[in-house]
């Protein structure tokens, strides 16, 4: 599975999806460039969502907002003080770690060695060998679920400490676990200690009396304090929601798994503003709803799945993840947050503006209480690219790369062949192309054989590629040649549009 998606970053890089930022500088930690393709991508991914969301949904309705705000916001909202990771350092390699990561890791290896046991013990017994009673009966594989399980619970004692993360635990499970750095191999650490996440920079020049102003870790805040502002010019009533996709920025320790975790991402938050009192019904049904639009791609409903949070955030009185398979196991690509009405009275205080609602049907003033849906716009990226990776044996003996992406998010939705350079066939291919662009994205490709042409479409996507030939001329048809079946069909020119339209509109 590793192995996958190793060669599913390459071929990001190969076809242009993503590449490393500044790569010709030797790249930037955890910052990445989307290419031609990737660009492509992502926009369909964000109007999948936004199509959703602000179209299909009268109640809501979209925000742009700045991501400079005033610095006071992020005091108001928390995390000028408490949006931190314990971090601890190596003292002989001089690398930074995250200590919580650092644990994480240390329980996993302990399941890792259960998995090797299981498997040696298979190699032993060969066909006599039955896992299931190995598993429930050997001695090493129970001490080594004792020594996780032990771990585990020490490590939920430090992280839910009262008063926030007993740092000094943490250190102490590092000691006790023998943990080393993977560079030095060491056991040489310092202390934990906190870390903001937030970038800093600063705004205006220094002698005019420059304030310090924060790149924001989450698009969330931009609705809130526009909260009245949007309430009031759209008339908006209970409930009613506000969307905005954009950039989010977090200093992020660990910087691991491509486009997972980075220091620069975007992220499509909505905030739907609810009466007091009706917040748990609405955020059961943003559950629903949102797993019904994950699900509508057609991945699989067994590829997804809620992980429920037992431990809040002290404004929040419900909280889950999405998660998704992903070849490195599942991983949140969205929160659903359950945030009461703190927001909006933090901004209230912090601001000395009145944030409510008047409801005019009972005449009562009020702060909404707020559910919150938000993903990441670079996670579902990477679950749609690691679930439509495919290297297909062929019934010829050959292995095609395929990336079975669901048409309406495909970069490219048609490429269009003339089967030589010759004869008109050019200019055929591109009177249809000059029909169908203002349509859908539309390629042309008249290098190589057309097996060729049709397995680089395959690697980016393409759902449909169409060949021009000498009876095209004769008789305006074409084969049409389907991706994944990679069956091939005599068309019409006339009909295309409409075949492809109805597979490709959202
Ligand atoms: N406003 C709520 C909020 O920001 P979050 O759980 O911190 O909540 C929401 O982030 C989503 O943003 C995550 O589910 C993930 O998809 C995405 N995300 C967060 N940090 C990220 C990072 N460093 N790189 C890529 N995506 C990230």
């Amino acid at each position: 599975q590793e192995d996958v998606f190793k060669k599913i970053v390459s071929h990001c890089k190969e076809y242009g999806f993503v590449f490393p930022s500044s790569e010709i500088y030797d790249g930037l930690g955890a910052v990445y460039d989307y290419g031609q393709n990737g660009v492509e991508l992502k926009n369909n991914i964000k109007q999948y969502w936004w199509q959703y969301m602000v179209l299909l949904h009268e109640n809501i309705v979209g925000i742009d907002s700045a991501i400079f705000m005033h610095p006071t916001i992020w005091k108001a909202s928390g995390h000028v003080d408490a949006f931190n990771d314990p971090l601890i350092d190596n003292k002989d390699s001089k690398k930074r770690y995250r200590a919580d990561v650092l644990i994480e890791d240390q329980i996993a290896k302990y399941e890792e060695k259960v998995e090797k046991e299981v498997e040696k013990a298979r190699k032993r017994f060969k066909e006599n060998f039955d896992e299931e009673q190995y598993r429930a009966t050997s001695p090493k594989v129970a001490e080594l679920l004792a020594k996780r399980d032990a771990l585990h619970e020490r490590y939920q004692t430090v992280m839910n400490a009262e008063g926030g993360i007993d740092l000094e635990g943490m250190k102490q499970i590092i000691i006790d676990e023998e943990i080393v750095c993977p560079i030095s191999g060491t056991r040489n650490w310092t202390d934990v200690r906190q870390f903001n996440l937030m970038f800093k920079t600063e705004m205006g020049a220094a002698a005019e009396g420059a304030s310090t102003i924060y790149l924001r870790p989450e698009t969330a805040q931009g609705i809130f304090v526009n909260y009245l502002n949007v309430q009031k010019t759209g008339r908006m009533k209970l409930p009613f929601g506000i969307a905005q996709i954009g950039k989010a920025f977090r200093n992020e320790i660990v910087a691991r798994q491509f486009v997972f975790r980075m220091r620069e991402f975007e992220q499509m938050e909505m905030q739907f503003f609810v009466k007091p009192g009706t917040e748990l019904d609405w955020f059961k049904e943003w559950k629903e709803r949102r797993m019904a639009w994950h699900q509508a791609l057609g991945f699989g409903a067994e590829n997804y799945r809620f992980h429920d949070h037992d431990k809040l955030a002290h404004y929040a009185n419900a909280a889950t993840d999405v998660e998704f398979h992903m070849p490195f196991g599942f991983k949140e690509v969205e929160g659903i947050h359950s945030r009461t009405n703190f927001d909006l009275s933090q901004h209230a205080k912090y601001s000395g503006k009145k944030i409510e609602y008047f409801d005019p049907e009972t005449n009562e003033r009020f702060t909404p209480y707020v559910i919150e849906t938000s993903i990441g716009v670079d996670r579902m990226f990477l679950s749609v690219m690691c679930h439509s990776y495919e290297e297909e044996k062929l019934d010829n003996g050959e292995t095609r790369t395929v990336l079975h992406l669901p048409a309406a998010l495909a970069p490219v939705k048609l490429a269009v062949f003339p089967l030589t350079k010759k004869d008109g066939l050019p200019e055929k291919a591109r009177e249809i192309i000059n029909d169908l662009k203002f349509h859908f994205n539309c390629q042309y490709e008249e290098k190589d054989q057309i097996g060729k042409r049709y397995r680089r479409q395959d690697a980016i996507g393409t759902p449909y590629c169409v060949t021009v030939d000498h009876q095209t001329l004769e008789d305006n048809t074409v084969t049409l040649r389907h991706r994944d079946s990679m069956e091939q069909e005599r068309v019409n020119i006339a009909d295309l549009r409409s075949i492809i339209e109805d597979k490709v509109n959202i």
